[in-house]
């Protein structure tokens, strides 16, 4: 990992946000929700705005040069996502919607071709639902049966339960790689190495993981990795799933419709190879390049400068949040992203956010899509402060002040 960015430079990564340029009630933006969505450089908004201005036509359809410029551009924008997660071919890559769009295509397609009656999907205790509710379904539908790895109170995965859950009748391994409600980091290495072993695919919930660290599907010799645009930077609407080439292949469509052909007749229709076989209908090509824009930014400043950037922030808050009277941290994996999440005795979260937004500070509270994990730790819910790379010590600064008020407030 690098040396902390210095300030300086946090400083003109900032600029580059036109939204935290913005006051609202005279304060300035505490932007401390970046798990939910991160916000937008202005390369990102030129290019999305570059390409309706410039380059919009239908894609893979039409002969004139605005069909061509924007199939160019969307699959630039392909090339660029396979380049990120440094996947073998960027027929890997699939344009969808975003993280739970990718997980219900894999358990509607990979489920119906691979999961039958008694077979079993291995996800965790620390899921978003959007990682549990797709499998709940194709286990309804299949006669699957889902089995849950459980966590520490930590909120680490508990290994030891994995390996002993991995028996001959699990079909497909469904993990976050980094906790959206808690921060933990999980070793999906050792997840994936141990999958491996005895014969199970595993697809890995990336949506909390790719802005903060480099993810290579080849060094992870991972099945599915999914991830959403707008956690990164990038539009909203776009997302990827990331599929091992031997796998899509043998997996049938998601949806039917133009671009996912190679033939079709009143009695029966062929399916275009993978990826177009996914993505049915005219795709959000402007997301995509969007997107493509927003990994360019990413790699600009490069994982090093964010992870070391990010670290030290988390580092900071955890200690300030520490000496706040009441306020009880939840979730403390050795290893952990930038999220920080708490609950202040005798205080619902929401009313803590509530003062909190009063004060300029914009941060989450509730059960985070992880209602499951909730109950796992005795809490109804959640503060959730969590960090992106424009983040700054004075962002976590005001946070603890406006703890303060509160404590004052409701004490
Ligand atoms: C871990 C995790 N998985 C999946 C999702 C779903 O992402 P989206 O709503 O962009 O599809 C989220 C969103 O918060 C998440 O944190």
């Amino acid at each position: 990992m690098g040396v902390a960015m210095p300030s300086a430079d946090v400083r003109l990564v900032r600029k580059d946000f036109p939204i935290l340029q913005r006051r609202g009630d005279g304060q300035p933006l505490v932007y401390l929700d970046n798990a939910a969505t991160t916000h937008k450089p202005q390369s990102v908004i030129d290019r999305v705005s570059r390409y309706y201005a410039e380059e919009h036509g239908n894609v893979r359809r039409g002969v004139h040069r605005l069909a061509a410029a924007a199939t160019d551009a969307y699959e630039e924008a392909r090339a660029t996502v396979g380049g990120f997660l440094n996947a073998p071919d960027s027929r890997e890559v699939i344009f969808v919607r975003g993280a739970t769009e990718a997980i219900n295509l894999v358990a509607h397609t990979f489920g119906r071709a691979h999961i039958g009656r008694g077979d079993e999907i291995l996800i965790s205790e620390m899921e978003h639902h959007s990682n549990i509710v797709p499998w709940q379904m194709c286990c309804q539908e299949t006669g699957g049966r889902l089995r849950v790895i459980p966590v520490t109170d930590a909120g680490e995965l508990r290994m030891d339960a994995f390996a002993a859950l991995l028996t001959d009748r699990v079909r497909l391994v469904a993990v976050t790689h980094v906790a959206n409600a808690l921060g933990s980091i999980n070793p999906i290495a050792d997840i994936i190495r141990i999958a491996h072993a005895h014969g199970v695919p595993v697809l890995i919930d990336g949506a909390q993981a790719v802005a903060h660290m480099p993810v290579d599907v080849q060094a992870l010799d991972c099945d599915f990795y999914v991830f959403s645009g707008h956690k990164i930077y990038g539009p909203t609407g776009i997302g990827v799933l990331y599929g091992r080439s031997g796998l899509l292949e043998q997996m049938p469509p998601y949806q039917g419709g133009g671009g996912m052909i190679s033939d079709v007749t009143f009695d029966g229709t062929g399916y275009a190879e993978p990826p177009h076989r996914f993505e049915a209908g005219t795709p959000h090509v402007a997301g995509a390049v969007g997107l493509a824009e927003a990994l360019r930014y990413l790699g600009s400043i490069g994982f090093d400068q964010v992870q070391a950037h990010e670290q030290e922030l988390l580092a900071y808050g955890a200690d300030a949040l520490s000496r706040i009277p009441g306020l009880r941290l939840i979730g403390e994996a050795r290893d952990r992203a930038g999220i920080l999440a708490f609950v202040i005795d005798g205080v619902h979260a929401h009313d803590v956010a509530t003062v909190l937004d009063s004060a300029g500070v914009a941060v989450r509270a509730g059960h985070h899509c992880c209602q499951p994990l909730m109950t796992r730790l005795g809490v109804p819910a959640t503060v959730r402060a969590s960090f992106a790379v424009y983040n700054t010590r004075d962002d976590i600064d005001a946070l603890v002040d406006a703890l303060h008020d509160a404590w004052s407030v409701f004490a």
